[in-house]
């Protein structure tokens, strides 16, 4: 879990509107700009759920109560718990003041399509806790004004956290607050010293002024629909979103406790029943299971290997192939690694897919694939990379970056015509044959499950294996 910091993280290099700024802006975008509230509502649910899948995942935190305010802010929340369910969470919905409005029945009705529950303030466990991992609070956006009313300053005084103690300690699931952490004053902070103190802030097109005061761990930016116009009128200085990010992380993450990062691990279980007796089969199985998850580079995995005196060394490689023979990566055979397998032709690979809690480890010896292999798989990749793997003389020391540039520019331009660039000799792949395969699933308080197969005989296309429980 996240250390709560005590101290400011919040960069001064980025701008925070005050409460009229914030209103204007969306009137401008919603006037001349051309947006519908509708439309401003949509991308900020899907941002603020994206921000949660970024952080809290899945597996781990998968219950979710969102509780939506009468406004805007509330409708935002309808939102995020229709992309959260459509992420594989189980959303639940208080929402004590519904708004008599079209869209506010349209998203009521999305939801209750979805089978997704709306509760009463009296559904609530006592220790919410026990019910939920993660509470949105979608109670007042930026136009409000005043003390919260019943039944949301009950619902505040249930998710305050003492500043001393983590969510966890208290009880409390991890708050989430769209935009203002409710009970704060939008640019003042929480003055009262009544408000939340959420464990992640969701600002939306750009943060207001008490979010200088945020101390969480987590400080998103959503809301990727602001035009030019508005960045310029304001001289709004906010950070880049990237790729087809629907958020952007503000500032750094505060400082984390290493040593007290920990998943409590729930769900899959690998049982002695259920193990396929052919591990190659069930690597196979888990590996699909990453990839089809969308696991990003499902395929990077940890070679060790060590030198003639036994001094270890470790670095990433990705997975290239995989069969009964083994496990397959590509390198350069004048590398580190190959110098190092050249003494020592004997590795292990390790993979950690944290969807899932699954990690695979991987012994035996290793010997390069032949050549015609190589051959093949080096002109299935893109004429870059394989330009990319004549430049390097990978793990030698080198002046400077220019030199790989000037290096590739001139192949670049030597290949241009599109012959066919032929397959440098100190390029390749090896193939480790596995001896020992261990699968490890992560379970409930540590007691996680390990299976270890070991090769009892070669016997060509029948290898058999022995399966040995071990403690976690
Ligand atoms: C995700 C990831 C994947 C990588 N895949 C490869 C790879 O397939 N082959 C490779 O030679 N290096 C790969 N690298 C770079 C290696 O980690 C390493 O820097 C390089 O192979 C030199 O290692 P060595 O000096 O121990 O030989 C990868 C790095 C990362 C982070």
């Amino acid at each position: 879990m996240t250390e709560i910091s005590k101290h400011s993280k919040e960069p001064d290099s980025i701008s925070y509107l005050s409460q009229a700024d914030a209103a204007a802006i969306d009137e401008l975008l919603m006037g001349p700009l051309g947006f519908s509230v509708d439309q401003l509502m949509e991308l900020a649910g899907l941002s603020v759920a994206s921000a949660i899948a970024e952080v809290y995942g899945v597996n781990e935190h998968p219950r979710i109560l969102v509780i939506c305010g009468p406004g805007n802010n509330g409708g935002d929340g309808l939102v995020a718990a229709r992309h959260l369910h459509h992420f594989g969470y189980k959303p639940s919905i208080v929402y004590p003041k519904r708004t008599d409005k079209p869209l506010y029945h349209g998203l009521v009705t999305q939801l209750e399509s979805l089978s997704v529950p709306f509760l009463s303030e009296a559904d609530l466990p006592h220790h919410l806790k026990d019910d939920f991992d993660i509470v949105v609070d979608a109670m007042f956006g930026f136009s409000f004004k005043g003390k919260p009313r019943p039944p949301f300053d009950t619902l505040l005084q249930r998710l305050q956290v003492s500043n001393d103690s983590g969510a966890e300690d208290a009880g409390v699931p991890f708050v989430v607050s769209i935009d203002i952490p409710s009970g704060w004053h939008v640019e003042e902070g929480d003055t009262e010293e009544t408000g939340l103190m959420p464990d992640m802030l969701v600002s939306l097109t750009a943060p207001k002024k008490c979010a200088k005061h945020f101390r969480g761990a987590h400080h998103f930016l959503g809301g990727r629909f602001v035009p030019p116009a508005v960045v310029e009128k304001y001289g709004l200085q906010l950070p880049a979103y990237t790729g087809s990010s629907m958020c952007v992380r503000i500032g750094k993450q505060t400082s984390i406790d290493v040593a007290a990062l920990r998943e409590n691990y729930v769900g899959a279980v690998l049982l002695e029943e259920q193990a396929i007796l052919d591990p190659i089969k069930q690597f196979q199985v888990w590996f699909e299971d990453a990839v089809s998850a969308g696991v990003h580079e499902p395929n990077a995995m940890t070679l060790a290997t060590a030198d003639a005196e036994g001094n270890p060394s470790a670095r990433m490689v990705l997975l290239k192939g995989y069969d009964e023979r083994g496990f397959v990566w590509y390198t350069n055979y004048g590398s580190r690694k190959a110098g190092e397998l050249s003494d020592n032709p004997r590795a292990a690979l390790v993979f950690f897919w944290d969807k899932f809690n699954r990690s695979v480890r991987i012994e035996g010896p290793v010997e390069k694939v032949p050549e015609e292999e190589s051959d093949n798989y080096f002109h299935s990749r893109p004429r870059g990379s394989q330009i990319g793997a004549m430049v390097s003389s990978q793990s030698s020391v080198i002046e400077g970056r220019h030199v790989l540039d000037q290096c590739y520019k001139d192949l670049v331009d030597k290949y241009a015509d599109g012959a066919v660039i032929p397959k440098p000799d100190y390029w390749g792949g090896y193939r480790l044959h596995p001896v020992r395969i261990e699968f490890w699933q992560g379970r409930e308080s540590r007691l996680h499950d390990r299976l270890r197969y070991t090769l009892t005989s070669r016997g060509g296309e029948n290898k058999t294996w022995s399966i040995e429980r071990l403690a976690p």
